[in-house]
């Protein structure tokens, strides 16, 4: 399985992805890490441990769509199967929705659907939660509204701050997030259509138990 990771920073999601690989955690590889930020730490990273990376910078295109077929055709050039966005800071549209349908893979440092969008972990500290946590789901139009695969709680404890509850959730999504690809992997991924309206789901063969 070839897993496309987009970045867009420091890119720990990606280092725990390779390290999931590198112990045979997770069977697939990674073909090509693409940032839109030159300076991405993630991309350092990655290319001192022989991933191939690209930057695709989206000043250089007249719109979001134009980025998105960029990606798009770089993914493809790659093999991607699958794409994930790991702290990849761009809203997608639906050129790159459609080139990969329900084989775009987010994760979001919340419990969605509270705290969907930017700064989640702030937005989660100053509302007062006593649980936070993160959510791997599939990429739909919206923003972090798409299909949910997996979540993991923390709890919100009195002596945090909001950097203390951010690492508490990071070390969760570099937990969760391979563990989530290595079930695509395996084929137990399946999309079920909601009826009458509902939303659509996620159904983990063999159950999804985190
Ligand atoms: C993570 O908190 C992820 O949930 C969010 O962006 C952050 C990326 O961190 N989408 P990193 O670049 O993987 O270290």
């Amino acid at each position: 399985m070839n897993f496309g990771v987009l970045i867009s920073g420091t890119g720990s999601n990606l280092k725990a992805i390779l390290e999931a690989m590198a112990a045979g955690k997770l069977d697939g590889r990674v073909p090509v890490v693409i940032s839109n930020v030159a300076g991405a730490p993630g991309l350092a990273w990655a290319r001192a441990h022989g991933v191939p990376t690209l930057v695709i910078d989206h000043k250089a295109f007249p719109n979001r769509a134009a980025f998105d077929a960029a990606l798009v055709d770089t993914l493809r050039a790659h093999e991607v199967d699958w794409v994930v966005l790991a702290g990849f800071m761009r809203v997608i549209t639906p050129v790159l929705i459609e080139a990969f349908p329900s084989r775009i893979v987010n994760i979001h440092p919340s419990l969605l659907p509270a705290f969907p969008g930017l700064h989640a972990q702030k937005q989660a500290f100053d509302y007062g939660v006593r649980v936070a946590g993160c959510t791997v789901h599939l990429v739909d139009a919206g923003t972090d509204t798409g299909p949910i695969m997996a979540q993991t709680a923390v709890p919100v404890l009195d002596m945090d701050d909001e950097s203390s509850l951010r690492a508490r959730i990071l070390a969760e999504e570099h937990a969760l997030l391979p563990r989530v690809l290595q079930w695509i992997a395996e084929g137990r991924v399946r999309v079920v259509p909601g009826e009458n309206g509902a939303r659509a789901r996620v159904s983990i063969a063999g159950g999804g138990v985190t």
